[in-house]
């Protein structure tokens, strides 16, 4: 029998139908609403406890980049679903050959429940979700990496008790969908953020003039700064993530002079709480924006940070697919 989630149901939410493409579109309300359904969700999973919510249903995965986590947490936390779900690579579909977005989205609604795309554009996924009938989770794009930042949260939650008050630093490239997901997603639910960037690689205008519209509302700081030092001041959370982003590999030698001095280091980190933990994305390099001794000391939460893709995954999945 499927338990039911009563320390939420006096909440009303209905998610069903919605896209999931950034953070910035949800209430601070309903982003805790998802993490409490993924922490029911996870220790479900862990007591071994079935939960079909989503039997019969069918999720597309649009795949224009690689991955490896969220591929397979999506494709396992469909099956512990109970459903099922599809792997398409552009490459291999109509899709490399120049079908129309439009085209594949309308196509693609009659055939499964929900498409998760990951993909270069923010535009093209906008685009995909204008045409499709179903619900378009964003997987990745240039711009954002939501789904990653709800594993984030869940995970800061876990090991800290607590969301909102902390303070998290972000070192590392400014313009990139971990920066900016993380900027609505930590702001919405209270977290203070700080981002140190180098000059040309700060975080998006547009997102920073609405995620100080956020901020106001919930009453968290916002600091951009260039310097690691300042950023990193008495964090709870330290974040970092690569300095070349998939897409940008021409870009590899000017990047990696152009960051110089924003690597997570043990000295750096001195700034930090006594106990703060190490957030990354994941995949790392070490030796360029994290030191392996940091990456892979007693502070960095990485691995439970991967594997709570799975489960802020399945709580999103669950919420915006369940008929
Ligand atoms: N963090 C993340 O999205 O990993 P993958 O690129 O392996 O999916
Ligand atoms: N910023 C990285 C994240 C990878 C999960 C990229 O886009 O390549």
């Amino acid at each position: 029998m499927i338990e039911t989630m009563q320390k939420n149901d006096s909440k009303q939410f209905n998610f069903k139908g919605k896209n999931f493409l950034q953070l910035s579109d949800f209430t601070t309300d309903e982003i805790l609403y998802l993490l409490d359904v993924a922490v029911e969700l996870k220790a479900m999973q862990k007591q071994g406890k079935p939960h079909p919510y989503l039997s019969g249903q069918v999720l597309g995965m649009i795949f224009d980049k690689s991955s490896t986590r969220t591929r397979v947490s999506f494709e396992v936390g469909m099956m512990q679903l109970g459903g099922q779900a599809i792997f398409l690579s552009s490459k291999d579909s109509q899709l490399g050959r120049g079908e129309s977005i439009s085209d594949t989205a309308k196509v693609l609604s009659r055939y499964v429940d929900a498409l998760m795309i990951r993909t270069f554009t923010h535009e093209s996924i906008e685009e995909f979700a204008h045409h499709a009938e179903i619900p378009v989770i964003n997987g990745l794009t240039d711009l954002q990496h939501p789904t990653q930042v709800m594993a984030d949260l869940l995970t800061i939650l876990e090991h800290k008790g607590k969301l909102a008050g902390l303070k998290m630093c972000y070192i590392g490239d400014g313009y990139n969908n971990m920066a900016h997901s993380l900027l609505e997603g930590a702001l919405k639910v209270g977290i203070d953020i700080s981002i140190a960037s180098p000059e040309g690689y700060m975080p998006n205008q547009t997102i920073v003039e609405n995620a100080k519209q956020i901020a106001k509302e919930t009453g968290a700081q916002i600091t951009i700064t260039h310097n690691p030092v300042e950023a990193i001041q008495n964090a709870d959370v330290v974040v970092t993530d690569v300095w070349t982003s998939m897409g940008q590999e021409a870009e590899t030698e000017k990047r990696l002079k152009a960051f110089e001095g924003f690597q997570v280091n043990g000295d750096l980190c001195k700034h930090a709480k006594s106990d703060f933990i190490f957030l990354h994305c994941l995949p790392a390099h070490r030796g360029e924006e994290v030191t392996a001794d940091l990456i892979d000391g007693p502070h960095s939460v990485v691995f439970d940070e991967a594997e709570n893709r799975l489960h802020a995954q399945k709580a999103i999945l669950k919420e915006f697919l369940q008929k």
